[in-house]
């Protein structure tokens, strides 16, 4: 049965823990394993822009011994004369996935619904799983076993980053706290899908007002950008409400011993985080940034291998 990752609990908590044991196992040995099967193109498709993102999936699916073919919409007819249906109908004839960066989480589930071929969501408005993927793989190489970890976000709760740590952190079996203030917190539905997960897997989600008691005792400290893209005009209006949540060595100071700071990047030193904290000894952030490659890889091949 094809199967997409459009949303972080797509993955089950054992799918998910397979994804990332793959991706230690393809990051240790870079350049020995070739597993995609033959010559296999992938496309990866990009409506908003992409630093890590693009770069991480065109050299992992090259790593894998598969083509990376690279779309921008702006030059193709998806979001132009093209549905995503069709879309998917034309590429699934050539390639052996799609990689979509997009607005819409709806495009994205219509392109899932036409095609034979995984669909994988590389951010919409809503979700980031890519991102989250490699976020355990990096937070399980500095701490060890997620399960019983607790990390804390900060910031704007709504966002994809938001969401996603919500989802895919409770699936993990992490107690995932987000600290947002009134009018940011993460949407009721996904908080409902993680409590679901979370009392299977034992892991938690608590939304909190204050930062500090967001802070308090946690293993990993995270945000995000407080202007997604396609928010740029609520840029100012986000810059007052979301003052009080930047991650500053108070922050850091306040989580445990040997707390870890990650953030997907770019990031905006200064306003949701201190260049001292991103900058600082307790930052892994290029770790993350290189997970990325090792994370999508493992997805890649594992979605495929369901096929
Ligand atoms: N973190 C992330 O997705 O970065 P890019 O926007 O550069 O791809
Ligand atoms: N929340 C950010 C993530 C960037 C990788 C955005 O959507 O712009």
């Amino acid at each position: 049965m094809t199967r997409h990752l459009l949303r972080d609990d797509d993955l089950s908590p054992a799918e998910q823990a397979e994804v990332l044991d793959l991706a230690l196992a393809l990051k240790k040995d870079r350049w020995k394993l070739k597993p995609l099967e033959g010559p296999q193109t992938v496309a990866v498709i990009f409506d908003k822009s992409s630093t890590r993102t693009r770069v991480s999936f065109a050299v992992g699916i090259a790593d894998l011994g598969g083509s990376p073919l690279i779309i921008s919409t702006a030059n193709s007819q998806l979001g132009g004369k093209e549905t995503p249906s069709d879309t998917a109908r034309v590429l699934e004839r050539q390639v052996a996935a799609i990689v979509w960066r997009t607005y819409a989480q709806a495009g994205l589930e219509e392109m899932a619904r036409g095609t034979r071929v995984p669909v994988v969501n590389a951010l919409s408005d809503d979700f980031h799983p890519c991102q989250l993927l490699a976020d355990l793989l990096t937070i399980r190489e500095h701490k060890g076993d997620l399960a019983g970890l607790t990390l804390s976000f900060f910031g704007d709760g709504q966002s994809n980053m938001g969401h996603s740590y919500v989802l895919a952190g409770v699936t993990a079996g992490m107690h995932v706290r987000v600290a947002a203030p009134e009018g940011y917190g993460p949407r009721e539905d996904v908080v409902a899908d993680a409590q679901r997960i979370a009392a299977q897997t034992g892991g938690s989600v608590t939304i909190l007002v204050d930062p500090l008691e967001a802070a308090a005792d946690a293993d990993v400290i995270v945000t995000d950008t407080w202007v997604s893209m396609g928010k740029e005009e609520e840029k100012i209006a986000r810059i007052r409400d979301l003052g009080a949540y930047k991650v500053t060595q108070q922050t850091m100071d306040a989580a445990a011993d040997g707390a870890i700071f990650i953030h997907c990047l770019p990031a905006d030193r200064g306003y949701e985080v201190d260049a001292d904290v991103i900058d600082g000894p307790q930052s892994v952030v290029w770790d993350e940034a290189e997970n990325r490659l090792h994370a999508q890889k493992a997805l890649l091949v594992w979605l495929l291998r369901q096929q």
